[in-house]
């Protein structure tokens, strides 16, 4: 008996030692700070409250981020609803004001003033009034004899119900979201702005400097930021467009530091991280980084090789394909370095050791030791279904032709169980979203790349996950690539906005006869039929198992693990992550140093490039030294890197010193650490800022619009014998 106790401490100790996340980790929710992380914050160097932070009874930080249009995040830095966001997440809408003749993409855009500053019909802010739990109320009469069908019935039920009942003002809306795998449930009230401006972006050269080649990688030089405005009606409420519409007044806006970052120096990162999923069994880790990863990095390889030589010779496939060809590269770039930092920290390994601890301590055969075992199982089972699933998707989602075409296809499924007499409406809305998508579509672009991927396809999935019509055609079409394309490319009404109308602009029986007719959407229709019946369908019936025993499995771990503390995978609610700016040491014989300086942007100059041209005025300001009130002992900071724990959605996100002052903006992560999403490791995992200083040079000095300057506070914390208080804003 003794032994048994003393050998379940002895577990215990190994479990606290290996179980305790490091410091780092963590995307925390704000309402939660003061019980679970202040004590830490505080320790390792935050000399403001959990409450400063997050407060519903007045002006705090959170009162000054925003999600920038559900995909970034944004940040007010001035008391008439000055935004920073990065200018990769600006980026669709600089492409949408940019033509030939004014290429703000390449030259940049700055309004001089309010009046120039350009609408962007869609483009949203949306700040976070208030935070609360509602998992008692969400999973009130939801037993575990449910199935998963009924449970979502019933938690939708009662979700509805603690919406109407939410407390709330008439412009504001409430939004519940699952987080511990559905185990618990939060409700945020939020206010979401509709009028947003853009007002300035540096040229690519600056904001995107080093493109591809750097993106994901450090040391990093690119000034990858852009500035809007928040217009609210005159009453500050959110208002739609309009003529008549002001800057807003915000609750709070973050004062700005000019005293840069030191090695050590405590930060936070305050934004709306997209997904990550840190409670994955062994078997899914392995599922993603050998099958799935590896799947759809080779559909993008082989897409972008085509686009990228297009890209280059050609200026008007460049703007035309510039937003289209970040974001898939941006992906695939990504993928690679997770599979490489999973390999590199041994990732399934360790998720192994720690399975089976925690085996042990639960007991192995409990309820909660073989449901691991079954969980596993079901991610093998669910395996061949995933990789077939994400050769589809990839392949629908990089050959355009397809994407229309399966979209034409739902639309004729919408008007057949709408009835026929919502045709015209069905179609008009169709043909309005078609006709932005062909003015940035170039045909011989997208017939080479529907030909590299084609031989790619049929390759790689096995023809028992294709089905027999789309193998038909492939047969017809000699199982060539290029043959496939050509055939596709030259007959389809797919190819042009003019052919498409035309197509459609007849009597729905004719269209829906003729769509067997078209070769496209007979493709489409042959390889999507076999999709869903072959990988679609079986993959559908794995996965409410795999749901139940995960949200099983996240409630074990937090029963079992005692003393580890958990924080909710990334849904895109707003997180706080914190951590130290510091280097590290990827590799034997590799070390990085925190900050780089515009040093290292002449360094990579290379005159003309794609990548690394460099503006004359830079290379002028970087000749005189003419940094102003921002350089440091006669350098200018470009970037830094610390240890807070973010992924996608955190673009744009501020970079918070410990008294809550703007320190700089957030922007990627490095290369290595991209595991961080399902493998954090405090030892290589680093996000990527850039020094806030470089973005008000480049604004000040390079720009010349000083006005925005002066809209901002500028603060010197460190120089400041005691700590500010920070003052709300008017
Ligand atoms: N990797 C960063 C992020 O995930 C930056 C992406 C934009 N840059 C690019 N070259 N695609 O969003
Ligand atoms: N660039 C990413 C974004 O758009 C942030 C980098 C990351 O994934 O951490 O959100």
């Amino acid at each position: 008996m003794r032994q048994t106790i003393r050998l379940y401490l002895m577990l215990g100790a190994l479990l606290a030692a290996n179980f305790t996340a490091s410091a780092t980790e963590g995307m925390w929710l704000p309402h939660l700070l003061g019980s679970l992380n202040e004590k830490e914050m505080k320790g390792m160097g935050l000399k403001i409250s959990a409450s400063d932070i997050y407060n519903v009874n007045k002006g705090s930080l959170k009162d000054a981020i925003v999600s920038f249009g559900g995909f970034c995040t944004g940040e007010i830095i001035s008391s008439k609803g000055l935004l920073l966001t990065n200018h990769h997440c600006g980026f669709d809408a600089i492409q949408k004001h940019t033509t030939l003749q004014n290429n703000y993409l390449d030259r940049g855009f700055w309004a001089r003033n309010l009046r120039e500053e350009l609408p962007n019909p869609g483009l949203t802010a949306t700040f976070i009034v208030r935070i609360e739990d509602v998992t008692k109320q969400a999973l009130a009469g939801v037993s575990a004899s449910l199935s998963e069908k009924e449970r979502q019935s019933a938690i939708d039920k009662n979700l509805n119900g603690i919406k109407s009942g939410a407390v709330k003002e008439s412009w504001q809306e409430v939004l519940i979201k699952p987080f511990f795998e559905a185990n618990q449930y939060f409700l945020f009230v939020t206010e979401t702005y509709k009028d947003v401006r853009l007002v300035g972006a540096p040229p690519s050269s600056i904001g995107k400097f080093g493109a591809d080649t750097d993106n994901w990688m450090w040391p990093r030089h690119t000034g990858d930021f852009s500035i809007f405005r928040v217009y609210a009606g005159k009453d500050n409420k959110p208002a739609d467009y309009s003529t008549e519409n002001v800057p807003l007044s915000p609750k709070h806006f973050l004062p700005i530091s000019l005293d840069g970052v030191a090695e050590n120096d405590f930060t936070m990162v305050f934004g709306f991280p997209g997904r990550t999923s840190e409670y994955l069994p062994s078997n899914a880790m392995k599922l993603l980084v050998e099958g799935q990863d590896p799947a759809r990095v080779g559909i993008r390889d082989a897409a972008l090789k085509v686009i990228d030589g297009y890209m280059r010779k050609d200026e008007q496939i460049k703007i035309q394909y510039a937003a289209k060809q970040a974001s898939t590269a941006n992906a695939w770039k990504k993928w690679i370095g997770e599979m490489q930092g999973v390999r590199q920290t041994k990732g399934v390994e360790r998720k192994l050791a720690y399975e089976a601890r925690f085996r042990q301590l639960a007991g192995a055969n409990s309820e909660y030791g073989t449901l691991l075992d079954s969980l596993n199982q079901l991610y093998t089972d669910l395996a061949p279904y995933a990789v077939a699933r994400d050769y589809y998707t990839e392949l629908v989602r990089n050959v355009e032709m397809l994407t229309l075409a399966n979209s034409l296809v739902n639309m004729i499924q919408d008007t057949r169980n709408k009835g026929e007499d919502k045709y015209p409406a069905l179609r008009d809305r169709f043909l309005a979203t078609a006709a932005s998508g062909f003015k940035n579509y170039n045909n011989d672009v997208d017939r080479d790349v529907a030909a590299a991927l084609f031989d790619l396809y049929f390759k790689e999935v096995p023809s028992n996950k294709i089905g027999g019509e789309g193998y038909q055609i492939w047969m017809e079409t000699n199982k060539d690539g290029r043959t496939t394309a050509n055939h596709l490319y030259s007959k389809s009404a797919l190819t042009s906005y003019a052919a498409l109308k035309a197509f459609l602009d007849r009597p729905y029986a004719t269209v829906e006869a003729d769509l067997w007719k078209d070769p496209a959407t007979r493709f489409l229709i042959a390889l999507r039929n076999g999709y869903s019946e072959l990988v679609s369908k079986p993959y559908d019936a794995i996965v409410p198992d795999i749901n139940r025993l995960q949200r099983r499995y996240m409630q074990a771990q937090m029963d079992v693990l005692k003393d580890r503390r958990f924080y909710p995978d990334a849904n895109s609610t707003l997180r706080l992550t914190y951590g130290k700016v510091g280097g590290y040491a990827p590799r034997d014989a590799v070390e990085y140093d925190f900050m780089t300086t515009l040093d290292g942007v002449m360094e990579k100059y290379k005159p003309g490039d794609y990548e690394f041209d460099v503006p004359e005025k830079l290379r002028e300001l970087y000749a005189s030294k003419d940094y102003g009130q921002y350089g440091q002992n006669g350098k200018m900071p470009v970037c830094f890197i610390a240890s807070n724990h973010t992924t996608g959605g955190n673009s744009g996100s501020p970079a918070l010193d410990a008294y809550g002052n703007l320190i700089g903006l957030n922007f990627d992560r490095t290369w290595e650490g991209t595991m961080s999403d399902i493998n954090y490791d405090a030892s290589i995992c680093r996000n990527i800022m850039v020094d806030i200083r470089y973005v008000l040079f480049v604004v000040d000095k390079f720009a010349g619009a000083k006005h925005l300057i002066e809209e901002m506070k500028l603060v010197h914390p460190k120089k400041a014998k005691v700590a500010p208080v920070r003052k709300k804003a008017a």
